[in-house]
């Protein structure tokens, strides 16, 4: 990936800063922004490295370590753990503990997250930004199967 023709494509303002680290981030192989990444963006917008790692830090879809193909979240808030998501989280915490790899091969990535915002459809989760709602542990896993089988 070559991260200046990303740069050039805007002005060297922070005020575009979260549209390059979405778009550094979508096209590595990885999912991520890496450190190199973010040094080569505080250099053209002549602010300071912590500032570019405070924002990547802030915003969850934003990640400075290497994931997989597609991200997975599944919700770890109230609403959804009372409606079955506990159940749903142990399931898939046995099977794809979250932050530590990718599976299988970085075909995806678990993460653990607040309130997706679809608390209708609890217990739910998302892959990449479809919603999947109304899970129960067995659906949940077999759409992870299903990304496994690149049917998704
Ligand atoms: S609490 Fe799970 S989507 Fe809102």
């Amino acid at each position: 990936m070559d991260i200046k023709n990303i740069l050039t494509k805007y002005p060297p303002s922070r005020e575009y800063l979260l549209e390059v680290l979405h778009e550094i981030q979508e096209a590595d192989p990885q999912n991520h922004v890496s450190t190199e990444a973010m040094t080569e963006v505080a250099a053209w917008m002549k602010i300071p490295l912590s500032a570019v790692y405070g924002v990547l830090k802030y915003y969850s879809m934003y990640s400075s370590a290497p994931r997989g193909k597609h991200i997975v979240r599944v919700c770890n808030s109230v609403v959804c753990a009372m409606k079955g998501g506990e159940g749903i989280k142990s399931a898939l915490e046995n099977r794809y503990p979250a932050n530590t790899g990718t599976y299988p091969s970085g075909s995806f990535s678990v993460e653990f997250t607040e309130c997706l915002g679809h608390c209708e459809q609890a217990p739910a989760m998302m892959i990449d930004a479809g919603v999947l709602g109304n899970l129960d542990p067995e659906s949940a896993i077999a759409a992870l199967n299903s990304l496994n089988d690149n049917t998704l």
